[in-house]
């Protein structure tokens, strides 16, 4: 029987219309081959929805997403926004979605192509089988925390506030998520914080401590965040699984995602408790690019995987797409972000032609 689903696309700014072009052109093909019946409507946000609409989130928008099954993500800014008031800004667009929807669930992998080992910045000894998954608390900590602003104080000197605040239940339900995770990968869980000076650490810790008993087959480890960020590089094949907070998880995706070489592969997934979830690349609009067929739309096809995975059930159509991706690097074929000596140059379209055939053959 055919499966209906209605896909909201928010192609964004930058090189975003066309990684998300490409990706959908691939969508179709797979729906017609596995009976998926993709109903695709596309909504503003980041920067061209401030210049269409005056806000980087219109309610429209939101009401589109809301009234559908996936959020298929691209990327949001660029130079020309970036001096905007910061509730103007494309970022503020992206938060707003995050918190709308409230998708406090960041799934960010980081996984070692062997195609692709030498693009990484470290040896390939130290990278080889990298397989990490990090889970990004998306809608709490320090990027909501109240109070937070500029303010003025007594003697008329300024003072920037934010606040970092977790409560009990905002924890679990992060916490629930890795643990769930953790198990069906490698039953290898790391949870991480900054206990040793954060009072909103130390109660992070007790909980995802307290939750361990209810997940005796995964193995929980917890490290402080500056630690955890040296042993990614040192040593990352140490890592399975990692559970932080916002910020943390920020800050450490990032540094996951570069093991890999190119932040140009890296999908992400963001869940709520309900549909719809948002899928959307790892890497941003890249406004130096943009327009010049240049882009690599891999992540943002890995992205449309994961949305087929976590977001609609689809697990055959999701093994289907990243095959087809692992096939298109197996035959050589590179965006210049991860070209090498040896392999076929290719632009994003051509890169996508290269995904259809594969899966058409
Ligand atoms: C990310 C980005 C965003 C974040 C920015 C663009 C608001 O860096 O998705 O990691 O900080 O969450
Ligand atoms: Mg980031």
């Amino acid at each position: 029987m055919t499966r209906q689903y209605r896909i909201t696309l928010l192609p964004g700014d930058g090189i975003g219309p066309e990684i998300l072009t490409v990706t959908v052109d691939i969508l179709k093909l797979i729906g017609t081959q596995l009976d998926i019946d993709f109903q695709f409507q596309e909504a503003l946000i980041g920067g061209s929805a401030i210049d269409e609409t005056g806000e980087p989130l219109p309610d429209q928008t939101l009401k589109m997403c809301r009234n559908s099954d996936a959020v298929l993500l691209a990327a949001i800014g660029g130079y020309k926004w970036d001096n905007l008031p910061r509730e103007k800004r494309p970022e503020t667009g992206l938060l707003a979605i995050r918190a709308g929807l409230n998708l406090f669930a960041n799934l960010r992998p980081a996984t070692i192509l062997p195609q692709l080992i030498d693009a990484s910045s470290l040896k390939p000894d130290i990278v080889r089988g990298v397989d990490i998954m990090v889970v990004r608390e998306l809608t709490g900590g320090i990027y909501f925390g109240e109070p937070k602003g500029i303010f003025e104080t007594e003697t008329g000197e300024k003072r920037g506030v934010n606040t970092m605040a977790y409560t009990e239940s905002e924890i679990d339900r992060i916490a629930k998520v890795a643990f769930e995770t953790a198990q069906k990968r490698t039953g290898k869980l790391c949870s991480v914080d900054k206990a040793n000076v954060l009072d909103v650490s130390q109660l992070w810790r007790d909980r995802v401590t307290l939750m361990a008993e209810q997940y005796p087959d995964v193995e929980l480890s917890h490290l402080y965040v500056d630690n955890a960020a040296m042993q990614l590089v040192r040593e990352p094949l140490q890592f399975d699984t990692i559970v932080t907070g916002n910020l943390f998880g920020d800050i450490l995706s990032d540094a996951a995602a570069m093991l890999t070489g190119s932040i140009g592969m890296l999908p992400s997934a963001s869940l709520g408790l309900e549909k719809p979830g948002l899928f959307e690349p790892v890497h941003g609009s890249a406004p130096d690019i943009a327009g010049q067929d240049k882009a690599n739309p891999l992540a943002q096809v890995l992205s449309a995987a994961m949305m087929l995975r976590y977001g609609l059930n689809e697990a055959k159509a999701a093994t289907k797409l990243e095959k087809a991706v692992l096939e298109a690097l197996a035959q050589g074929y590179r965006t210049g972000d991860i070209m090498s000596q040896g392999m076929k140059s290719v632009g994003c379209k051509a890169m996508g032609e290269v995904l259809l055939r594969i899966l058409e053959s």
